[in-house]
């Protein structure tokens, strides 16, 4: 068994879709601002009592479905959120909890919208490893919960959701390469600072973000993590038949798509209906192009996110 194999994927978004239009109503913006500077039209919300977990195990039952397997099937479970359910245990753990299962190992993985590419990675060192055969990986989040509705820099471009995939351990090429990087140095672009003592939440407990600081970083960033992985992987973009890239905002897009010298009808672009959706949003816009039937078995596909710490990384797959 020398990949891990994308067996089946899965998605979920809370009930609640809300427009620019909608947002409009109680923050100080139009939806010809938030179109115009991040190509976001509607991003879905989370009831107050509806948590990460509550998300994750929705696009997790798919993706078990999607792959004929069930949570027994199931040697670990890997969930990717910067919004747990609680301080401890790990969302993960909640995850296998609520899908009815125990005795695999689950544990959860912050790297904020990096979040998903640290877990699939992971999961792939597991699998190849010979330490798991088949492992369940989660992006989920409900940054909506975190938002400071005063601050109209950061609440507009945030939303709810989650991602899964299944991976198994396969004779078939899956996973080619990854490659994650992290510099704290950057840690003050973006953060939730805020850390629990004696009883009392201590420091904001919601988003604060250098947004135009953020941008740069992100475009730089983003394109040569892509062109590293494919080098590394003895790859030319022009074998990529979609990229996936996290989903923050239209014109980073545009920027990757641009320095790669790929056609924008080979990106999956979920953006404008979800937000951006953090660790959930990569497996989000995975799901919506393999559902949608774009995305096809034997294809190759890049993937690639960067968030807060700062953290990122791309995966080249075959799917
Ligand atoms: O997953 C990684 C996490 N985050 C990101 O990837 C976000 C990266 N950053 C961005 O996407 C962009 O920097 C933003 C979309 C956040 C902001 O776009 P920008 O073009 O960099 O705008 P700006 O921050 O330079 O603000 C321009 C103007 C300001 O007004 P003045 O000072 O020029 O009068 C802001 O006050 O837009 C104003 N503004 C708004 N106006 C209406 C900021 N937010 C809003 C808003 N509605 N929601």
């Amino acid at each position: 068994m020398h990949y891990a194999k994308i067996l089946g994927s899965g998605s979920y978004l809370p009930a609640k879709r809300v427009s620019n239009d909608d947002l409009a109503q109680f923050v100080d913006t139009s939806d010809e601002w938030i179109q115009s500077r991040t190509g976001i039209q509607f991003r879905h919300f989370a009831a107050e009592n509806e948590l990460t977990s509550d998300l994750a195990v929705i696009a997790a039952q798919r993706a078990l479905e999607a792959a004929n397997l069930t949570g027994d099937d199931i040697d670990l479970i890997i969930v990717a959120t910067a919004t747990p359910d609680m301080q401890f245990p790990s969302t993960a753990t909640i995850v296998q909890q609520k899908l009815g299962i125990s005795g695999c190992a689950a544990f959860d993985v912050q790297a904020v919208c990096a979040g998903f590419m640290y877990a699939l990675t992971t999961a792939n060192a597991y699998i190849k490893s010979g330490m798991a055969k088949t492992v369940l990986v989660i992006g989920a989040e409900t940054f909506s919960h975190i938002l400071d509705w005063q601050d109209r820099t950061t609440c507009v471009l945030f939303g709810d959701g989650a991602g899964a995939v299944v991976l198994g351990a396969s004779d078939e090429a899956g996973i080619i390469h990854s490659k994650l990087q992290a510099d704290g140095s950057y840690l003050d672009l973006l953060k939730v600072p805020a850390h629990i003592a004696g009883g009392q939440i201590c420091g904001n407990p919601y988003v604060e973000m250098d947004g135009p600081g953020v941008f740069k970083f992100a475009v730089k960033t983003l394109a040569k993590v892509a062109e590293d992985v494919l080098a590394e992987a003895g790859y030319e973009a022009k074998q990529v038949d979609w990229l996936v890239p996290h989903q923050a905002n239209k014109r980073i897009i545009d920027s990757t798509v641009k320095h790669l010298g790929l056609s924008m009808d080979k990106v999956i672009v979920t953006v404008q209906d979800h937000g951006n959706t953090s660790a959930a949003s990569i497996p989000l816009a995975l799901d919506v192009g393999i559902r949608s039937g774009n995305i096809q078995r034997g294809q190759t596909l890049l993937l690639e996110g960067i968030g807060g710490g700062f953290a990122w990384g791309a995966v080249l797959v075959k799917y």
